[in-house]
């Protein structure tokens, strides 16, 4: 790279929720730190997460819902940084928050307290912020080089915080995993994740449902969330449809309980009760009208209850509550809130995500392969691994 580098103790690559977290506890430690992004501005995902508001984390933040090669990973980071201590450095910083539903911990206000306050502990720490140049790093003589534009800098650790490809027009790239591969890292095949799904073919007759939603019970073979479900013109999202999306392998089955209240035998018990109605009546009294339409006409039963054997009531029964269909594919990369797969967790120590056959080498966040829940899990891994890391740099 030729030019003189400016030194430090670390150069953290990505100033997202991960590297602003990393930066500003190594920095606090009095490490001297770098944190550099091509991006022009830190934190752009946060500042559009949860609609604004940033659904900061969740009180129910366990191991278990998290998505990983090897599921024990996170639980170290978890375990130390946990969803109290983010709480507690927001109410530090006077940041007005709510619990929303499920344990996920809103801003009153604005996200951008929430990357106000990531770059007040950033200043504290003394960090380096340098911004909106593009980002080539060497490595020699156990010393990383980095170049920042026209910049050269150099560091005896570097912290991969760049995230996953998911969102591109925000600044997200693959560059996470081509900088792991190249430090002989295994990256686990990286999928869009808590991404709306398509339907196609004969499925695609839901498409026409556009706008209606109603709570469901969504599943991807074992794995299943209550949560609303919502049609669209492409096929389904909706927070139960991206939480099984992170689940789902193309080719494999979606499985939809649209009746989670429903008592086994109601249809039956119904025909007694009220043998002059018929099942579209029925299910417009559960479900949205222009949803109970759609169902009823795909289970074709038309006529009064009183008229229908007790064995097609059974079987219409048993679909309402399993409705199966194989998605045509997701909304991919642009449509996707996160990466699942990513940096192989073997490469990684647990306790400070620092490669165990290059010294000095770190991956937090996104780029690593934990992928959370929908309802702040992502942040809590990105602060979590990022605290874990600059407790170790
Ligand atoms: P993140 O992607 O935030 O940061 C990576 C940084 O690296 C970026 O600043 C980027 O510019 C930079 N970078 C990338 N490539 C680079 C390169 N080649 N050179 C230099 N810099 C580079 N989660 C949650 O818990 N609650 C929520 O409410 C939401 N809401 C939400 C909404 C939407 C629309 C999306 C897309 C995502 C969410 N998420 C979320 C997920 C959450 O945003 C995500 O998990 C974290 O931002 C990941 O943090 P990282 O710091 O790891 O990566």
């Amino acid at each position: 790279m030729g030019q003189e580098a400016a030194s430090y103790d670390a150069i953290v690559l990505g100033a997202g929720g991960a590297g602003l977290m990393c930066a500003a506890v190594a920095g606090q430690r009095g490490r001297r730190v770098l944190l550099l992004d091509h991006a022009e501005a830190p934190g752009k995902k946060i500042l559009i997460s949860g609609g604004g508001r940033c659904n900061f984390t969740n009180l129910g933040a366990v191991p278990e819902r998290y998505l990983s090669a090897n599921p024990h990973f996170a639980r170290s980071a978890l375990a130390r940084y946990t969803a109290a201590d983010f709480l507690a450095l927001v109410e530090k910083h006077g940041i007005a928050w709510h619990e929303k539903t499920l344990g996920q911990l809103f801003c009153d206000g604005s996200a951008r307290q929430v990357v106000e306050m990531l770059l007040a502990e950033c200043a504290a720490g003394r960090v380096d912020l340098r911004l909106g140049q593009p980002v080539e790093v060497e490595h020699g003589d156990g010393r990383f080089r980095v170049r920042h534009g026209a910049r050269s800098y150099d560091a005896p650790a570097l912290v991969i915080a760049t995230g996953g490809p998911s969102i591109p027009k925000l600044g997200a790239t693959g560059f996470a995993y081509d900088l792991a591969r190249r430090f002989d890292l295994k990256v686990v095949e990286p999928r869009p994740a808590l991404v709306p799904l398509t339907l196609s073919g004969e499925e695609a007759l839901f498409t026409s449902l556009s706008g209606v939603s109603a709570e469901v019970v969504a599943s991807a073979g074992k794995t299943a969330f209550r949560e609303a479900a919502l049609f669209t013109h492409r096929g389904l999202s909706g927070p139960a449809i991206l939480q099984v999306s992170s689940y789902w392998r193309h080719g494999e089955p979606i499985a939809i309980d649209f009746l989670p209240d429903a008592a086994p035998g109601w249809l039956r018990t119904t025909k007694r009760a009220e043998p002059r109605s018929g099942l579209r009546t029925q299910l417009a009294r559960r479900l949205p009208e222009r949803l109970a339409e759609a169902l009823a006409a795909r289970l074709e039963l038309a006529g009064e209850l009183a008229n229908l054997p007790d064995r097609k009531l059974e079987e219409a029964e048993r679909r309402l509550s399993g409705w199966r269909f194989v998605p045509s594919g997701t909304e991919g990369f642009a449509k996707a809130e996160v990466t699942v797969g990513g940096i192989a967790t073997a490469g990684l120590s647990s306790q400070t995500m620092e490669a165990r056959a290059m010294p000095g080498l770190y991956a937090i966040g996104e780029a690593v392969d934990v992928t959370g829940w929908l309802g702040g899990y992502n942040f809590q891994w990105a602060w979590a691994s990022g605290w874990a890391a600059g407790q170790a740099l």
